[in-house]
């Protein structure tokens, strides 16, 4: 395999498919004249997420359109086996996310290497972000014990949680999204597929939003009650913002852990026939916001300051204390990375009621950000009466990985 200014895991011949380089392109390129190749590479890699980095993709990545989250159950007890499926998901990825296919067969007498779902398709913005949960350190079945994350505890259970077991743990995660949701789910299933004997799916959860492309105004998408969802996200783009709220530092007391970051999951179900039959009045009170504009009640524009405490002229509260951006607002102090996605899963066998809500993601430096907000929620948010949280998981997600490298190295080493 030739590594020449390449990612690990891509060989020439890919470079050559993906770049289109037929006739004088491929005999340069032959000739070793690979100045050229980089720029047919960039010419056609609009759509595609590096993989290596300091942080995992998936993060910071503008929300693609779909997304799938996957949690495995180990099967193995060896250290070695479970390194090895490491490293050859680490080859997987960055061909995907290059846009790449996972490897030609020269025989018709074996299987595909790749499943060939994709063939044609872009990397679609494709990203992987991995991560592990409390149980894979359980037991000190891989030797790492000793290296779990304090912050990495099970999640309160929080009033009205109706957890259901499904949703919930797993050893390993990795939260899959693209703009294709063909290229997402032959990511998918080819992890699972190199991961054959070394882990099994637990469960999977997976989400949608409004297509960019299809989306006139471009804004903040809207969620399965209508509102704009994700305005009030921190604003990531400066880096001390990132590292007091986002990403794991050295300091926090696992140095392997660092420039990763904690990702819970909640699976929301969204009562859209109680919703449906609410007047607009009442839904923009629940939110505490306006529905067409997404401005906090008693605000004009969508990324007006929520201020809590605004009176109209007859002392009343503009937003009001229990709409739900109040109380997750809180004094302002928490904030997380939401990245959810919608979700819908068939229909309710017994009610006959559409079964669908928010797979809700949110990123943060210490799972006590999410804790804190939830607390509130849990107690005394507007929203709850129509809305029932199903499945919650919490993961540890590792630092980018490095060329050379391997997903989660850093806990192995
Ligand atoms: C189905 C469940 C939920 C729905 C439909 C929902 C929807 C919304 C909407 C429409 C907003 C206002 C626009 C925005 O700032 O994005 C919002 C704000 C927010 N939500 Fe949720 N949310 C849900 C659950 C949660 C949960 C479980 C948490 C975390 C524990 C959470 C945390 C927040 C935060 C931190 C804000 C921003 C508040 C601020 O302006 O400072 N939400 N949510």
């Amino acid at each position: 395999m030739t590594r020449t200014g390449l990612e690990e895991g891509v060989t020439r011949r890919d470079v050559l498919k993906v770049a289109g380089l037929t006739g004088i392109g491929a005999a340069l390129y032959a000739s070793g004249i690979e100045r050229f190749l980089p720029r047919a590479l960039t010419a056609q890699a609009t759509d595609q997420v590096p993989f290596y980095g300091k942080y995992q993709a998936g993060i910071l990545t503008p929300v693609q359109n779909h997304v799938q989250v996957v949690a495995f159950d180990i099967q193995t007890t060896r250290r070695d086996e479970l390194i090895d499926l490491l490293q050859r998901w680490t080859r997987a990825c960055a061909r995907l996310t290059a846009g790449l296919s996972l490897g030609e067969s020269d025989s018709r007498y074996v299987p595909p290497e790749d499943t060939g779902e994709a063939d044609g398709l872009s990397a679609s913005h494709l990203t992987f972000t991995f991560g592990c949960g409390i149980s894979l350190f359980a037991d000190n079945r891989f030797g790492i014990a000793h290296k779990r994350p304090d912050a990495l505890r099970e999640l309160p259970v929080f009033d009205l949680d109706q957890l259901d077991e499904r949703w919930s743990g797993g050893d390993l995660v990795v939260q899959i999204c693209a703009d294709d949701q063909q290229v997402v789910f032959h990511a998918l299933r080819n992890l699972t597929r190199i991961g054959r004997g070394v882990v099994k799916i637990r469960w999977t959860q997976s989400g949608f939003q409004r297509s960019k492309a299809a989306d006139a105004t471009g804004g903040t998408p809207r969620n399965l009650f209508g509102f704009k969802d994700g305005t009030g996200n921190p604003d990531l783009s400066q880096a001390t913002v990132r590292d007091k709220h986002l990403f794991y530092q050295w300091r926090d007391g696992s140095p392997w852990l660092t420039n990763g970051s904690f990702l819970v999951v909640r699976r929301i179900q969204m009562h859209l026939e109680v919703w449906d039959r609410t007047i607009l009045k009442e839904q923009e009170r629940t939110f505490g916001r306006e529905r067409s504009s997404g401005a906090p009640l008693g605000s004009k524009k969508e990324f007006d300051s929520v201020t809590p405490k605004q009176r109209t002229a007859h002392g009343e509260a503009q937003l009001p204390s229990d709409s739900h951006t109040a109380v997750a607002h809180g004094t302002g102090k928490e904030h997380l990375l939401r990245r959810s996605y919608s979700y819908q899963a068939g229909i309710n066998e017994t009610t006959g009621a559409l079964d669908a809500g928010l797979l809700f993601l949110s990123f943060q430096r210490s799972p006590e950000q999410f804790n804190t907000i939830q607390k509130r929620l849990a107690t005394s948010d507007r929203l709850n009466e129509y809305i029932t949280h199903r499945g919650s998981a919490l993961f540890a997600c590792f630092g980018g990985i490095q060329k050379g490298g391997y997903i989660g190295d850093a806990l192995f080493a």
